[in-house]
């Protein structure tokens, strides 16, 4: 029962580890449809940050749905139950005082509101990486959107499963039209002064 756990009060605090590491701890949280480039992005960004001294951590979609999240399906509510995993995952990482960055698609308006409410307004980035479907299924790096457009997968974001651009996101990146190199060095010169100590 809920109402017989007791959290226990650590001796070591968020505010101590924040001293420690000498960062300030955020949550850059990457959405887009598959094959947009989340994953790529989050990647270079984190390499960015890594190489300035920052420390860090990337939380993926495909890697985490083979190891914490295996058990989860792409229907509605297991995508739901997906992002809260990650938003309590992502949580614990702030207090530790990381700065995480995530890629996930992340479909839902509401669950994004969940995690920006859950880490605090001020620390949730979020970064939408806006890529035409037509340009995403061009790609089709995995080939799944040719499996899609099948009828393998019926539930397949953007085809079968819907898609909530974020209304009003800390910053749009344009896959199709940007250079990788150019949109990674913005987002690190964004976010810079809300990392920096
Ligand atoms: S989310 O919708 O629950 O946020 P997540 O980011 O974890 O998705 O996983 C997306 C990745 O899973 C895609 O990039 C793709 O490689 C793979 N995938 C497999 N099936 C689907 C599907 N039905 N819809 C979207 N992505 C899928």
């Amino acid at each position: 029962m809920q109402e017989d756990i007791h959290p226990t009060e650590f001796k070591v605090s968020q505010a101590a580890r924040i001293q420690a590491l000498g960062q300030h701890p955020r949550l850059l949280w990457f959405t887009g449809l598959s094959g947009s480039g989340k994953s790529t992005l989050a990647n270079g960004v984190e390499f960015a940050l890594h190489q300035q001294g920052f420390h860090t951590y990337l939380l993926d979609g495909d890697n985490i749905r083979t190891g914490l999240n295996k058990d989860l399906t792409f229907s509605d509510s297991d995508r739901v139950e997906n992002i809260r995993r990650i938003g309590e995952v992502s949580r614990l990482m702030l207090d530790a005082g990381l700065i995480v960055l995530s890629a996930f698609i992340s479909p839902f308006i509401s669950d994004r509101g969940i995690i920006k409410n859950l880490v605090g307004p001020e620390n949730f980035l979020e970064v939408f990486v806006d890529c035409p479907l037509e340009v995403c299924e061009q790609r089709d790096v995995k080939g799944l959107y040719q499996k899609a457009r099948k009828g393998l997968i019926k539930d397949f974001t953007g085809i079968g499963s819907p898609y909530e651009a974020p209304l009003n996101p800390f910053m749009v990146i344009k896959t199709a039209e940007d250079r990788l190199e150019d949109s990674i060095k913005n987002i690190v010169q964004a976010i810079q002064p809300k990392i920096n100590r």
